[in-house]
């Protein structure tokens, strides 16, 4: 099943190779920390899903607002996932959650559990590279947002920090 939804992502960014990359790329950290953390069947398909459709919002919100900000992304991701997802056979319980993490990826303050947490260290470790991250900002990164032990040994191994 997450290959078919792989698939669908593809599909739906037609030709933006730059986000499915992106995309790819956060699914692939996403499950490391996943099967590095122990984290159970059910919570490794949220998180595999999540990672996978974590940005789908992005082309709606610069369709109705002309942005791609965090903000629209947020507001526009839940609806485009679940028309994705509803043809699959998921558990409802399964599709709520996963709609709840891509409605607020940006916002860490909600984070609330393994999944979501799993999903916002793999997107930073992505976005650290792409964006060009300074090096005081990964270190207050991963002393703010990054909890697990499997991802803080990714972000260390990546982006090695000049001093303690
Ligand atoms: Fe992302």
């Amino acid at each position: 099943m997450i290959h078919a939804i792989m698939r669908d992502m593809i599909r739906y960014f037609e030709g933006d190779v730059k986000r499915i990359n992106h995309a790819l790329k956060v699914f692939c950290f996403a499950s490391l920390i996943s099967k590095e953390s122990g984290t159970d069947e059910r919570e490794d398909l949220i998180v595999g899903i999540t990672a996978l459709l974590h940005d789908i919002g992005i082309k709606e919100a610069e369709r109705k607002f002309q942005s791609s900000s965090g903000k629209y992304q947020e507001q526009e991701g839940p609806l485009v996932a679940r028309e994705i997802l509803v043809r699959y056979d998921l558990d409802d319980t399964i599709i709520d959650r996963v709609c709840f993490i891509i409605g607020n990826h940006h916002s860490y303050s909600k984070i609330d559990g393994n999944d979501f947490q799993i999903l916002v260290e793999a997107d930073f470790l992505v976005n650290i590279f792409e964006d060009l991250v300074r090096d005081d900002s990964v270190r207050n990164i991963r002393d703010k947002i990054f909890r697990t032990e499997s991802g803080i040994r990714l972000l260390e191994g990546m982006y090695p920090l000049k001093s303690p």
